[in-house]
């Protein structure tokens, strides 16, 4: 957690953007003894890069819209004045504030503004109230629980208790076994477990077991000596070796030939490997974590996989939930994905319409977050309003059909039961209206109702 609470007037950061080269630069060199940070940029991507940095760390941010920004540069900002971490201030020539485009974002993005120049001790108060703005705002989100872990989004129970075993997982060494559908994070969660284990001091490697061709994956695994086939120029370290003291990543294990699952087997048994072409066994000491979007337990009963290995590797097993079970998750990740890419777009967007968040909700997303971020940043560039809308996100209306209401669920189960009945009771009404203890005239009704016709029925069933 940040200490900015405990000392409010500790360390404090603040952004300066002026484009600059005009000496009117305001000097505010003079706040630094004050305890300020003082960090200058020019445009809108080195605000965004700093606040981003750490998106719990509260900054103040003065927008010096004096000198040389146009209406595009302002259409650049929109992803920096939208990070909630950031207090803004604009500050302009008395004149500017004729200016429709300069109005606007004052109102839409800053917490104030001030007309320049302006005795010092204005300045010092509104960007000290600024920063105190942007301070409880990153307050509010860790007490609505700000679990994100580690660049992971994630605040839904499912994505908390993953977090959970992430941490649990980084304390110990032993192998970790990543499952999950194709785009859920895993390859995130295994940086996650590395960058908080013992060993994230030393190398993180990971190698796409299902990208590389089956006759290449061996000495991509295992490296080899000069000589050890004709092109083996020198000799070459694997991906294994190069992870030595540190964390190997073997993304899409299942799709590891069963040539080299032995091989692995052996390194995982022993401890050491052999460069192909060499003789010498070298000790290795890597932590390994392995993923898959494949049911592996298919696998092994087709005999694709090897059991004893999967066992090796699956001594600790995280199940990344998939999108579509992570509720609010998907605004948070797509607000994420829009100030992330907001830059790449022609025009400032405020955020998603009612109709795309409808839409966001009921998609399948069979691709998970990569496919989230990958619509998003589509919209970005494709989006002509101020809002993205379902159709910006192409997700067709035909994926996300809203919920049912009580009244559709009750009128399913009727009809439903009614079928039932009618079958276990061959068509015959009286039988089946005893049974789901009715009459036979509100039978008949409630058959009109929901469109099972009678004759048919019971032709049909008393044939049967
Ligand atoms: N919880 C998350 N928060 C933010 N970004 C995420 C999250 N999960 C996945 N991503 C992003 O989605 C993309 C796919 O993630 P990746 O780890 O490669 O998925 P997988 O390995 O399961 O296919 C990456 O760009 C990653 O940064
Ligand atoms: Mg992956």
């Amino acid at each position: 957690m940040h200490d900015a609470p405990s000392r409010p007037y500790g360390s404090r950061e603040l952004i300066y953007v002026a484009r600059g080269g005009h000496g009117r630069e305001l000097p505010l060199a003079r706040l630094q003894p004050l305890g300020w940070n003082l960090r200058r940029v020019s445009d809108a991507r080195g605000a965004l890069r700093l606040l981003q940095r750490d998106a719990r760390q509260p900054h103040a941010a003065l927008l010096d819209l004096r000198e040389g920004f146009d209406h595009h540069d302002l259409a650049e900002f929109g992803g920096a004045l939208s990070a909630a971490n950031a207090g803004w201030v604009a500050g302009v020539d008395a004149s500017q504030l004729d200016q429709e485009p300069v109005r606007q974002l004052i109102r839409d993005y800053c917490y104030d503004y001030v007309t320049l120049p302006c005795p010092e001790a204005v300045l010092d108060t509104v960007v000290g109230h600024a920063h105190g703005m942007a301070r409880l705002a990153c307050e509010r989100g860790e007490d609505e629980g700000g679990a994100d872990f580690d660049g992971m989004i994630g605040q839904s129970a499912a994505m908390r208790a993953l977090f959970r075993t992430l941490r649990k997982a980084a304390l110990t060494d032993a192998p970790v076994f990543i499952a999950g559908e194709t785009g859920t994070g895993k390859e995130l969660a295994a940086m996650a477990v590395h960058r908080h284990s013992r060993r994230s001091a030393h190398p993180f490697v990971a190698i796409n077991c299902g990208a590389i061709p089956h006759s290449l994956v061996q000495s991509e695994l295992f490296g080899y000596e000069r000589g050890a086939f004709t092109g083996a120029l020198q000799r070459k370290l694997g991906r294994i070796e190069t992870a030595n003291g540190g964390t190997l990543f073997l993304d899409e294990i299942g799709d590891l030939p069963l040539e080299s699952q032995a091989s692995l087997l052996r390194f995982l048994q022993q401890g050491c490997i052999e460069r192909l072409g060499g003789h010498e066994q070298v000790r290795i000491d890597v932590r390994i974590i392995s993923a898959t979007h494949h049911d592996l337990d298919s696998a092994i009963a087709d005999g694709r996989f090897r059991a004893d290995l999967y066992h090796r590797l699956c001594v600790l097993r995280l199940q990344q939930p998939p999108l579509r079970e992570r509720g609010g998750d998907i605004d948070r990740l797509a607000e994420h994905a829009l100030r992330r890419y907001s830059q790449e777009g022609q025009r400032t967007l405020k955020g998603f319409s009612p109709c795309a968040r409808q839409a966001m909700h009921g998609h399948p997303w069979p691709g998970n977050v990569r496919e989230l971020i990958n619509r998003v940043r589509q919209a970005v560039v494709m989006a002509e309003g101020r809002l993205i809308t379902a159709g910006d996100l192409h997700i067709d209306h035909a994926d996300s059909t809203p919920p049912p209401t009580l009244d559709e669920v009750r009128d399913a189960a009727t009809r439903d039961a009614i079928v039932r009945a009618l079958q276990r009771n061959r068509g015959r009404l009286v039988d089946a209206a005893r049974e789901l203890a009715v009459s036979r005239v509100t039978l008949y009704r409630l058959m009109l109702r929901h469109d099972l016709r009678v004759g048919e029925m019971e032709d049909g069933f008393s044939a049967a």
